[in-house]
């Protein structure tokens, strides 16, 4: 599937991994591993764009004009499953400013409702990575950036592992303006509006709360 905006990381490394996150028998381990080097792959694509600055500094043998980042990045992580993926960019940017929004989708509508926020103050400069590993019926990253947007994000991508093509289509129609990267776009939703054929419930298996 080719959709505008749209960015799908195919780096062998990230399908390896990804078909070990979608395998049924992967315990929380390996899950947990393997979901950490998916999200860094995703993350380095959509930090490409970031901005350098100079900065001089002192090698232990020389003077070096080096590079630090230029840009102010806000990491807003969808709760519960977006913070796996918090933990991969923490890596990369430790002092990351993070917001939190915490949704969770009705068992029964798959509407998903807010019970959480905590954000910081949010500038129309600030880069804004909006992550979730499961992009489903798209309503978790519809709500939340809608949230971003009144809060005066204007530049933001969203991160995502799985998609389907019914989420996309909801956020590209609602939010053009928006990048997605993700690992894969898978073919549908099923009558519980889960991923097919996906990976299951993230949360469930990286927190290991599945029954
Ligand atoms: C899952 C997932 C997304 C959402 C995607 O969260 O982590 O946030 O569903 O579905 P959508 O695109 O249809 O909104 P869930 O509600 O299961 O909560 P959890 O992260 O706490 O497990
Ligand atoms: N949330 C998940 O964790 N998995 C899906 O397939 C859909 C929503």
């Amino acid at each position: 599937m080719k959709t505008e905006g749209v960015t799908v990381v195919d780096h062998p490394l990230l399908v390896h991994s990804l078909t070990i996150l979608r395998k049924k028998e992967t315990g929380t381990e390996e899950f947990r591993r393997h979901a950490g080097i998916v999200s860094k792959m995703l993350i380095l694509e959509a930090t490409k764009q970031l901005t350098l600055e100079d900065e001089h500094i002192e090698t232990p043998l020389a003077p070096f004009e080096g590079k630090r980042l230029a840009d102010d990045v806000v990491v807003v992580p969808v709760l519960r499953a977006g913070l796996a993926m918090l933990f991969a960019l923490q890596d990369f940017l430790p002092s990351v400013r993070v917001g939190f929004v915490g949704l969770e989708r009705d068992e029964e509508t798959a509407i998903a409702r807010e019970y959480y926020q905590k954000l910081p103050k949010i500038f129309a400069s600030h880069k804004v990575l909006v992550i979730d590993p499961m992009l489903a019926t798209g309503g978790s990253f519809d709500d939340t950036l809608n949230l971003l947007k009144a809060k005066g994000a204007k530049h933001m991508v969203v991160i995502c592992i799985v998609a389907a093509p019914e989420g996309i289509e909801r956020v590209r129609k609602h939010h053009p303006e928006v990048p997605i990267i993700t690992a894969a776009v898978d073919e549908k939703l099923n009558d519980k509006a889960y991923i097919v054929p996906g990976l299951g419930d993230f949360g469930d298996r990286y927190f290991g709360t599945e029954l």
